[in-house]
């Protein structure tokens, strides 16, 4: 039974760095969604290292379009990088201009890092490692000043509303429990990756595949599932999520060395810690599996500049007990970013009519298999506003005021903790048709095992058993995706799907 209807041109879910670029470029009447309290929650908040854009003397779009494409590994869709790059540096303006405070010289000029994968120093960043911070407090003050945005904050979006295979809402659990009936033509899904599918990542508690296994239950082609990136430092300790230990600690000099204290990248990989991340996080799992350790040694190259340079990192090793200004990190990779999920346009446009996706949920194939650091917060900026240009253009017919299914949320503790071991060991860093099989059997059963409710559980499950699927039928290693059984790179097509069946449809 619904408790209300809500009307609106448009609805937002997530609050992050696209829902929000999304929401300051829509006219009309709009509603932003967000599970978590706004301005916090998802991954935006968390993010550290910063905003890469070819803004500093020197360099330029084409420069940073061809970093970025050298670490997708091959399959990167070309018209979208363009989009990425050339449009990036107009978005971060704006940003800076919405108030956005980036770190700067003694001069006043924007200061700019560095990290793996990219031939130039590109990155800004806010108050040190605080980057994504700093975005979130300037864009959702500027969401908050607009008469036309609601925002409607600690309320679950459970499934899209259909009619005649095009949006007409979306229904949701408000704060106090009531079911919600968004009546709407026009859905734009911001709701981030699926970190929490693993025991060990980054990700905050709200990334649990939410959007991926909406737009999956409703129809929409899915993309690049099997390509998940393990970022290479995360703290080893009992916090969860594992505090992020930024890359740009590497690009500042730290190194990774093992409990013997030797260094051992530079044996590995020409560009030793800067090598592409998912070199250096495999190279850490290898570590780790074999019973040894991981360390990064920022003591030498930043040391006392920590509280002003890392402060997010020194307070996450704080926390842990550590003090990362006289001793190395434990580190270990965890699952950080996903570059599949919904089939788009270059406008967000996904294959159901009404239906938007932007940021980590979508997949515009800008990243292809293997996301250049620090381009995520650019790609929301970017294809947020660009898809809300999309929503404000297109002619959608009213919604019709569909019957709302009785929504049952589901809670599994038990299955989950099992799910995320399953997805870590088996559909980790390093896969192989055996793991890949037993996994899909698990996770098969363990989405039985939860029937046929709604919620985070249920859409875990979901989401794990289509990159399970994804990664066991791509019989070869590219980017992120790295089978031991087929190490060799053979195929450069990417594979799409439409729920139920799988089928491979491009
Ligand atoms: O290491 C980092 O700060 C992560 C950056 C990113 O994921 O882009």
């Amino acid at each position: 039974m619904t408790d209300r209807v809500v009307h609106a041109d448009a609805v937002i879910i997530g609050g992050g760095v696209a829902g929000l670029s999304a929401a300051l470029s829509l006219a009309g009447d709009v509603v932003l969604v967000s599970k978590a309290k706004f301005g916090t929650g998802g991954s935006t908040p968390s993010a550290q290292g910063g905003i890469a854009v070819a803004l500093a003397d020197g360099d330029s779009p084409e420069l940073h379009a061809r970093d970025t494409l050298a670490v997708g590994a091959g399959i990167n869709d070309h018209a979208a990088v363009d989009v990425l790059t050339n449009e990036g540096p107009a978005r971060v303006r704006q940003l800076i201009m919405q108030g956005a405070q980036f770190d700067r010289d003694a001069a006043g000029r924007l200061q700019f890092g560095r990290e793996a994968g990219h031939g130039r120093d590109r990155i800004l960043h806010a108050n040190g490692d605080a980057t994504g911070a700093e975005i979130m407090r300037a864009m959702s003050a500027a969401v908050s000043q607009r008469d036309n945005v609601a925002v409607h904050d600690s309320t679950y979006a459970v499934d899209l509303l259909l009619d005649r295979g095009r949006v007409a809402g979306l229904v949701a659990i408000g704060p106090g429990g009531e079911t919600i009936h968004y009546a709407t033509s026009a859905v734009v899904l911001a709701t981030g990756g699926i970190g929490r599918l693993y025991s060990h990542t980054t990700n905050s508690l709200e990334v649990t595949g939410d959007g991926l296994a909406m737009a999956a239950r409703a129809g929409a082609r899915l993309i690049d599932l099997e390509f998940v990136q393990f970022h290479p430092t995360a703290l080893v300790s009992e916090l969860d999520p594992m505090p992020l230990i930024t890359e740009a600690l590497r690009g500042a000099g730290a190194i990774l060395v093992d409990q013997q204290g030797h260094r051992y990248m530079a044996a590995i990989h020409p560009d030793a810690e800067l090598a592409p991340r998912d070199v250096v996080a495999r190279a850490n799992w290898e570590l780790l599996e074999a019973g040894g350790a991981a360390y990064l040694d920022a003591t030498q190259a930043v040391g006392d500049a920590f509280p002003e340079r890392f402060p997010t990192v020194l307070a996450a090793a704080r926390r842990a007990g550590l003090d990362p200004r006289t001793q190395p990190l434990p580190v270990s990779p965890a699952a950080h970013y996903f570059m599949g999920g919904v089939d788009v346009d270059g406008f967000g446009r996904t294959s159901i009519s009404g239906l938007w996706a932007i940021g980590e949920v979508s997949a515009t194939g800008a990243h292809g298999a293997n996301r250049l650091a620090s381009n995520s917060l650019l790609e929301g900026l970017v294809f947020g506003a660009r898809a809300a240009t999309s929503v404000g253009c297109s002619l959608l017919p009213p919604p019709a005021l569909v019957a709302v299914p009785t929504v049952e949320l589901v809670s599994a503790p038990s299955v989950i903790a099992e799910l995320r071991s399953v997805m870590w060991q088996q559909v980790g860093l390093i896969r192989d048709a055996v793991g890949l099989a037993s996994a899909v059997v698990r996770l098969e059963d363990l989405g039985r095992q939860l029937g046929d409710g709604s919620g985070e559980a249920a859409n875990m499950a979901l989401a794990a058993r289509l990159v399970a699927l994804a990664a066991r039928d791509r019989t070869e290693s590219r980017g992120a995706h790295y089978r031991s059984d087929h190490p060799e790179m053979k195929d450069a097509t990417r594979r799409a799907y439409s729920q139920p069946t799988l089928v491979t449809v491009a």
